[in-house]
């Protein structure tokens, strides 16, 4: 879509969908680089064979410089005092560190405060530990459909990096995009893009929609263990919250908030095509359902978590908006415990 490279954002065990097999899905389908948060993770691509470029985008703490060199993981910097302890653990591994620079522009989070980039730049520019090869900013709000911050935000970065060029001071490899802005925001593709909730086929948020041509990656699904009739006036769960009025047929799935299904009420799935409730607590790795409009349930059978089933739907946005959270919490909450396995379409 964007004509530039594409750094794939897949920190958070590539939002929850199982890291090295993201990993090795986007660097098939022709990302360059990888992205993550922590240089835990970055190792462990590496150690699993992830030979594109990878990069820390979040802090990376100076003891494990040696370890981006060796490895060759390139690191955000943001910090001038961050810099000196970079290069002198890049001196004692005798190795230069490969290194963006962060620039503040309005996401308050990590970045170099604008007006210090000249200066850091040039004193950085031929430094012998330290490669600072590229430049980069975070949107705050290129998910939503006020424009204002965004178009705030890519002016300021545009005129620093003007006044890079001019002072032939510019990275040569400067990105800023995340998943909204390759949707919305095409000036801001600049070399590379760093689409992650996207890649996964989820919407960066309910304003905006991907294309109906993107289909999320991901589907959750368990299997009853359990199907049984209770007698009325039966708890069900801890604290019996829930008690059945007459006979119940109440189903059993090993999904619970040990697995990422949070101890909420008002959870639903599907089974055969039906939306069901979840009734009861939550428990730590069961939950259970209330079967009565579904009769041919039985022990064995498909439950739906989020995803497809019958013609029915249940989007990971769905239970987001259960939750109170957004897409990406839900996904990055799937406990590691829960057996992923992949499908080639
Ligand atoms: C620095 C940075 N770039 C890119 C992304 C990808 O964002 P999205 O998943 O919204 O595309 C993130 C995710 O939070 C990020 O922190």
């Amino acid at each position: 879509m964007t004509g530039t490279k594409v750094m794939a954002v897949i920190k958070a065990n590539g939002y929850g969908h199982g890291v090295l097999a993201v990993a090795k899905a986007v660097t098939e389908a022709g990302a360059d680089w990888c992205g993550v948060a922590r240089m835990e993770e970055a190792l462990n691509l590496r150690d699993a064979g992830i030979a594109s470029e990878i990069m820390v985008l979040g802090y990376t703490p100076p003891v494990l410089v040696p370890d981006a060199v060796q490895n060759n993981i390139h690191v955000a910097i943001y910090d001038p005092q961050m810099a000196r302890a970079y290069a002198a653990y890049a001196r004692k591994a005798s190795k230069r560190l490969k290194a963006h620079l962060k620039v503040e522009t309005g996401m308050g989070r990590l970045g170099m405060a604008l007006d210090l980039v000249p200066d850091f730049l040039s004193k950085y520019a031929k430094n012998e530990y330290i490669d600072i090869n590229g430049i980069f900013t975070h949107f705050a709000r290129a998910d939503e459909p006020d424009v204002d911050l965004t178009d705030l935000q890519l002016s300021r970065f545009k005129s620093l990096l003007d006044k890079l060029q001019k002072a032939g001071l510019r990275p040569d490899m400067i990105h800023a995009a995340n998943s909204a802005a390759v949707l919305n925001y095409p000036e801001t593709y600049f070399d590379m893009v760093r689409p992650g909730i996207a890649l996964f086929g989820l919407d960066p948020s309910p304003d905006f929609k991907l294309p109906a041509s993107f289909r999320p990656t991901i589907t959750w699904k368990a299997r009853l263990t359990s199907v049984r009739t209770l007698p009325p006036d039966h708890g069900v769960s801890y604290g019996s919250i829930y008690v059945t009025s007459g006979k119940e047929r109440i189903g059993v799935i090993p999904v619970g908030y040990g697995d990422g299904f949070r101890r909420v009420s008002g959870q639903q799935v599907l089974v055969h095509g039906n939306i069901v409730n979840v009734v009861g607590r939550v428990c730590m790795d069961q939950c259970m359902l209330q079967l009565d409009n579904v009769p041919e349930a039985s022990p064995g059978d498909e439950v739906v978590l989020f995803g497809e089933q019958g013609g029915q739907e249940i989007t990971v946005g769905d239970l987001a908006a259960r939750w109170g959270t957004i897409n990406y919490e839900v996904v990055c909450g799937l406990a590691d415990r829960l057996p992923r396995l992949y499908f080639e379409t």
